[in-house]
């Protein structure tokens, strides 16, 4: 079967069994093309929730396809890949989130939304990477906790002087990996490039970096810019991406080590055998786990706006 023929049989059993595909700006550009939605975290989580179909199918990681279930509980959720799952979401458990809380009573538990439904349940509001500043600007609470990503927390903690963030070490395997140096080689090879970062990156990486933002929002800025060239310092499949919707500008990245195993792991046959019916896992909640952390998932939207 080639790519197209594949692409032809997953569009047509997607109307046929009435399944949304729903894919995460790092999943490979073959996939995006048979997607009914493509977006950042926040964005995936937004449609998830309006999308009419009675199946959603996440390509992307099981926290994605764990926050769709929660928004969607009567629907079927599949993740396509079932080995997809974030590092980052399993730094921190609910237990261990609990005896954080009871260290600092009081305070309020703000999560990233890469953590799992479990720790969702004992959190007080989940922020994204595009959301996170308006979220946490608009809450009552002057400090409060933030789990897991430091360097999300450090970067949101700057452009917010009047909150104060205790931050519990964490952060992404992937961001983490590109340096200062990267940015020193990759500006002396593209001395006419703009840099644009994830803010899960080191902080020595975003004090350099021209835009900071998220998956879509790094998208949206270079393909929006005058400029013609650009340093991504982010994972490797936005430079793909980029490649595709303008083709007349120029996309380096920032560090090869720039690749989430994870979100390179779901392929087209993934999504091919979970439309089919014979792939993907299906994700299963308990009620209590569904009620409680749509709480801070709600909370998110209503803040998010
Ligand atoms: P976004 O919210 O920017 O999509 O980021 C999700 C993620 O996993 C980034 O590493
Ligand atoms: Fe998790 Fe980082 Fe991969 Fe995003 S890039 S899914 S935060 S490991």
């Amino acid at each position: 079967m080639t790519t197209r023929e594949m692409q032809d049989r997953i569009i047509e059993l997607k109307r046929e069994k009435d399944v949304c595909i729903l894919a995460h700006a790092y999943q490979s550009h073959d996939i995006w093309e048979v997607a009914d939605f493509i977006g950042d975290s926040y964005g995936l989580s937004v449609q998830a929730a309006k999308a009419p179909q009675s199946t959603l199918l996440m390509c992307g990681v099981r926290f994605m396809a764990e926050t769709c279930k929660i928004l969607s509980p009567d629907k079927k959720v599949l993740l396509a890949n079932p080995m997809a799952g974030c590092p980052m979401a399993i730094q921190m458990n609910r237990d261990q989130a609990l005896q954080l809380k009871a260290a600092n009573p009081g305070l309020p538990l703000v999560a990233y939304i890469n953590t799992t439904a479990s720790l969702k349940t004992v959190c007080d509001v989940v922020v994204t990477s595009s959301s996170a500043v308006k979220i946490i600007g608009r809450m009552p609470e002057k400090e409060m906790l933030f789990i897991p990503d430091c360097n999300l927390g450090g970067w949101i903690a700057e452009q917010l002087p009047d909150k104060k963030l205790h931050m519990i070490q964490g952060g992404c395997p992937t961001h983490m990996r590109m340096t200062r140096q990267d940015v020193l080689a990759a500006r002396a090879a593209h001395p006419k490039a703009l840099l644009l970062v994830h803010p899960e990156c080191r902080k020595e990486v975003v004090d350099l970096a021209d835009y900071v933002g998220s998956t879509t929002g790094i998208m949206k800025y270079a393909e929006s810019s005058d400029a013609n060239e650009f340093i991504i310092g982010t994972e490797s499949s936005i430079v793909s991406h980029l490649q595709f919707s303008c083709p007349e500008k120029r996309f380096y990245l920032l560090s090869k080590q720039c690749v989430c195993h994870n979100m390179k792991m779901t392929t087209l046959p993934d999504v091919l055998h979970a439309v089919e019916g014979i792939g993907g896992d299906e994700i299963t909640l308990t009620d209590q786990t569904i009620r409680n952390a749509r709480k801070c998932i709600d909370r998110m939207i209503e803040l998010g706006g």
